[in-house]
């Protein structure tokens, strides 16, 4: 595995160089430093954690000082990737100075490398400031978990031509405004080959398809550690979940059989 430490300028030549990207949420040290060991590109410290880490039923709840506090924590952990926060709701959206504010705490106390933000076109401006301040951006289209509410579930989105159209513009202005790379989450494979082709910034899906030039998951999901929901687009490469409970039944075994501890494991 190449050792060299990954920059928000690494990520986006990546495409150029026709090398994917892989990344992965983490919101705490060790599994940071998991991640990091396995190699990954970048490792998101995702508003995802307000569900599979807080146990909320969507990600709008999470605040700043809970993102950044976990966004310290993961970076203790992290050696290699780039570390990205993510900005919660209404930490952004009301203004570009609150905005760069925001952004400015992320990467001042929370030792973040870059963040992402939600949304297109409406966040330009935004996304121009926290680049021009020296703030590496990823944008975030497709399903935007933090419009919740407006969509009314967790649909595929960009499905009609209009919708595209609205997509591949909306990546333009994020990628006009200097972001450095944009999520593409839960969009028809043919909507996210569009906008990867369109824009020279890497496109990272997430139930976008093959054509997408990185990949991310949540990690909790693909470890089988949150068992909630199991979208199709997420390979769940273990079942964590199941480890945990037998190992732990185990124990509750040894211990009520009086197996554990035995004289090694005493003083
Ligand atoms: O919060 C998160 O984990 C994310 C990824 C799903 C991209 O935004």
């Amino acid at each position: 595995m190449n050792k060299q430490k990954i920059t928000a300028p690494i990520i986006t030549q990546m495409k150029q160089q026709g090398e994917k990207i892989s990344a992965l949420t983490a919101y705490d040290y060790l599994m940071a430093m998991y991640l990091d060991d396995a190699g990954l590109d970048l490792i998101l410290v995702g508003d995802s954690g307000a569900m599979v880490f807080a146990g909320h039923d969507t990600t709008i709840p999470i605040t700043m000082d809970e993102l950044i506090y976990h966004t310290r924590a993961a970076s203790r952990g992290v050696k290699r990737a780039l570390l990205v926060a993510d900005m919660p709701f209404l930490s952004y959206q009301i203004s570009p100075e609150d905005a760069l504010r925001n952004a400015g705490r992320f990467i001042k106390e929370g030792r973040a490398e870059a963040v992402k933000l939600e949304g297109g076109e409406a966040m330009a401006e935004t996304v121009n400031r926290m680049v021009n301040a020296g703030i590496p951006v990823m944008g975030h289209l497709g399903l935007t978990p933090q419009s919740i509410n407006k969509f009314g579930g967790y649909k595929v989105q960009a499905r009609s031509e209009k919708s595209v159209e609205k997509l591949v513009s909306d990546a333009v202005a994020l990628e006009q405004a200097g972001a450095f790379s944009i999520v593409l989450e839960k969009i028809p494979s043919a909507a996210a080959k569009l906008v990867t082709e369109k824009v020279n910034v890497p496109t990272v899906g997430i139930g976008a398809g093959p054509h997408c030039d990185g990949q991310i998951l949540v990690t909790h999901d693909m470890l089988g550690l949150f068992e909630k929901f199991r979208p199709k687009f997420i390979r769940i490469y273990a079942e964590l979940g199941n480890e945990i409970r037998e190992a732990c039944a185990r124990y509750v075994e040894d211990v009520k059989i009086k197996s554990f501890p035995n004289k090694d494991e005493s003083y």
